[in-house]
Formats: C-alpha cells, sequence, structure tokens
C-alpha cells in the first residue's frame, strides 16, 4: 500500500478556477485575491487578512510591519521567546531583523513550547513571544496570550501548520497581533505556493499591504499616519516609504485558495477522524509516544515518538516503514538548535532542550489526508507491529 506524506484535496472546482484566470489573462494579484483574503479573515474570525507568496513571506513581513510600527516599534537586539521546535522560517526574519532568540524547550507530549520557564526567559529587553502550534494542535495560546498581556509584550503567532485548529473556540492564528498561515501543498488547503497573515490592528495590516510590494502604497488607503497622498500623480504611482519585499500570492493562487476554502471545514472533519482511528490504535501502545491534543488540533500529520524507556531503534523502525512505502520525516525539522544555521543566530537556549532533542532523536511523522484513510492508519499499526 502506498502511504505518503500529504495529498491533493483539489478537484475539478481548482481547475475550473486556474482556466478562469487563465482565460482572463490577468495573473498579478487582484481581484481573486481580493476576495480570497476577505473571505479568509471571515472565515478565522480576524479584521483583516493579506495574502503573500508563502507563509515564509507572511512570517518575513509581519516581522517586517512590527519594526515600522509608529509606536513600540521592535528595535535590533530586542529579545524573542521562541519554542526549540519550529520550521526554519520561522526564526530566520528574526535573525535578519537582528533580534536576539530566547529558546524554550517543549512540552513533550504536544510538542509545543513548555510555558513553565516564560518568566525565566523574561529580561527588560523581552518584546515578543512567538507561539507556534505544531502539526495541527494548539500551542497554549492562552496563557501565551496572557503572559504577552500582562508584560506588555507582541505576540506572534506562526500557525503555518494549523490551520482550522481551535483553542477555547477560538481560531489558532487570531491570537496574537500576527497570525500567518501556509497553504503550500502538503497543507491544509492548498494554493500551490501561498499564505496567508492575519491582523486585527488597522496599523500592522497597512504595514503589510506596504511591505508586501515594493514598500509602495499602491494598495493603501490615503490619509492614514502611514500614508498621506500628495499632489502629483506622476510621483504617487510609483512612490516608495519603506523598505519593503516583493512577495505578492498571483491571481491562480487567490482563485484556487476561494475554492480550497469552501472545503476547509470538511477537510479538517475528515482529519479529525482519522486522528480518532490513529489515536485508538497507538494511544496504549508502550513503543510510542503520540501526539496530546490540546483544544481543537486540526491534525496536519501524526507524531511517533519512541518511548525513551525502552530500548527502540529508530533506524531500524524507519527501514521497516520505508520498505512498505511508508513515508515519514523528521517533526517539523526536529529541534531548530541542532541546526547547522543556528551559528548565524544570536540566541540562547533557557534551560536544556531536553524534549526537543527527544523529538529530534527519537521522533518522526507520517502523513494524514484529506480524505477517510482508517486502512493507511490500520497499515501502519500492521507494519510497525511486524517490526517488533
Ligand atoms: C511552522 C511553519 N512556519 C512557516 C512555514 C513556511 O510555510 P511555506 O512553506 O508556505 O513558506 C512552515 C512550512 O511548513 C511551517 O511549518
Amino acid at each position: 500500500m502506498d502511504y505518503p506524506l500529504a495529498s491533493s484535496s483539489w478537484g475539478t472546482e481548482e481547475n475550473a478556477a486556474l482556466q478562469r484566470v487563465i482565460q482572463s489573462g490577468n495573473f498579478t494579484m487582484g481581484e481573486n485575491v481580493a476576495r480570497f483574503e476577505k473571505s479568509f479573515a471571515e472565515k478565522v474570525g480576524s479584521r483583516f487578512a493579506a495574502m503573500m507568496s508563502s507563509g515564509s513571506a507572511a512570517n518575513l513581513v509581519g516581522v517586517a510591519s512590527l519594526f515600522f510600527k509608529k509606536d513600540q516599534p521592535l528595535k535590533p537586539g530586542d529579545e524573542v521567546i521562541v519554542p526549540a521546535i519550529s520550521w526554519a522560517t520561522t526564526y530566520y526574519p528574526l535573525q535578519q531583523y537582528g533580534l536576539k532568540l530566547k529558546f524554550l524547550d517543549v512540552d513533550l507530549h504536544t510538542l509545543n513550547m513548555d510555558t513553565t520557564r516564560l518568566k525565566e526567559a523574561l529580561t527588560p529587553r523581552t518584546r515578543m513571544v512567538v507561539a507556534v502550534s505544531i502539526l495541527g494542535n494548539p500551542a497554549p495560546l492562552d496563557k501565551i496570550k496572557k503572559f504577552c498581556d500582562e508584560n506588555k509584550l507582541y505576540f506572534f503567532e506562526d500557525n503555518c501548520e494549523s490551520m482550522g485548529a481551535e483553542l477555547n473556540g477560538k481560531q489558532c492564528g487570531t491570537f496574537g497581533d500576527i497570525g500567518t498561515y501556509s497553504t503550500f501543498f502538503s497543507h491544509h488547503i492548498s494554493t500551490m505556493e501561498g499564505g496567508l497573515l492575519v491582523t486585527d490592528d488597522e496599523e500592522l495590516y497597512h504595514l503589510a499591504l506596504c511591505l508586501r510590494a515594493h514598500g509602495w502604497t499602491r494598495q493603501l488607503p490615503e490619509g492614514t499616519s502611514l500614508y498621506q497622498k500628495k499632489e502629483e500623480d506622476f510621483f504617487e504611482a510609483y512612490r516608495f516609504i519603506l523598505p519593503g519585499y516583493n512577495v505578492r500570492p498571483l491571481e491562480l493562487s487567490g482563485a484556487v485558495g476561494l475554492e480550497q476554502l469552501k472545503k476547509l471545514d470538511q477537510i479538517v472533519a475528515i482529519r479529525r477522524k482519522n486522528a480518532e482511528h490513529f489515536v485508538k490504535l497507538f494511544k496504549n501502545d508502550e513503543r510510542f509516544i503520540i501526539q496530546k491534543e490540546n483544544g481543537k488540533s486540526s491534525w496536519f500529520s501524526f507524531t511517533l515518538i519512541l518511548n525513551p524507556a525502552l530500548d527502540l531503534d529508530r533506524s531500524e523502525i524507519l527501514e521497516t516503514l520505508k520498505k512498505a512505502g511508508i513515508q515519514f520525516r523528521i517533526i517539523t525539522g526536529g529541534n531548530f538548535l541542532r541546526h547547522d544555521v543556528i551559528q548565524h543566530f544570536d540566541y540562547e537556549c533557557i534551560g536544556p532542550a531536553t524534549n526537543a532533542d527527544l523529538a529530534h532523536d527519537r521522533g518522526f511523522f507520517v502523513g494524514n489526508f484529506p480524505f477517510e484513510a482508517r486502512d493507511k492508519i490500520d497499515y501502519l499499526k500492521k507494519t510497525l507491529d511486524s517490526s517488533r
């Protein structure tokens, strides 16, 4: 049996949407992207959404926006608290803008930031916490938000792995000053490449619109603190006010996003149903620690960490999976501190990253799907049992 890491949720609707854009001949960011952004903001319950060319671009623009706020902007040398497990492009914009990273270990069961040392990580230079809900599972966003509010810190939510997840009835990605999502192929919805930034803060939204497209004024409403229109239209056409990027999405992505968004609830419901079966099969299997749901996960995939109390060899297990055609990966890149790129960062780890190391050395994940996958999960269990 084939057990891939991910699979497509596209159908004829997405193909028709692509064809409509092709027929129109308008490929650069326009009406489809704008409609997708509006629908997405409504769906997650945020005031504003801006689509970007990727989730990484949304992280970059989001961090950059905080550096150009009128009041209390971030400054190089400021400190930001981050979890030890996340995707590389959660961290890169922080490094690129000169922030110092304070790493916290993750909880071994949820795989999200362990908040017990948050206070220890706090210094007079701390300005922000970045929370990441790993593989669909809500991070302790309520606790982190409270900590940020109490200490007047920005709260940045990289929700690129957890679209559709909820905590206390609120969509993940909407707890912070800024939240980001990815719509890359393997994610809950796919626009080929793509990402979104959401915020309730109008100033941050305007900054993001400007930074997304050349740092120019074209998408901005006139007469805000960020942009006062001048007399001459000639110069207004190409007016640059911030050192920005070009990370605009294509109309093709916006049009597909609109179709995919209609399917999101159904996709998440099926993923949850698959997860129920996975949990049932593996929760009492003492060989593995599986991800413990916090709130309502949208179950990007299924994680397995070999029980540190048992003498189990991951490479042997992975070899068995490989032979059986079951694909796997390290959990979100594992402990980021163990990657070579860390030498380029200004950072400190608050306490040992023991659990991130365990996930790195003894963990892996396998795919979950936007279709009913009981048979695949049974096959996974059977294959793992055969390697005992
Ligand atoms: C936590 C996290 N942040 C950011 C990204 C980057 O998203 P993209 O691949 O759309 O650039 C990913 C990618 O999977 C991710 O897992």
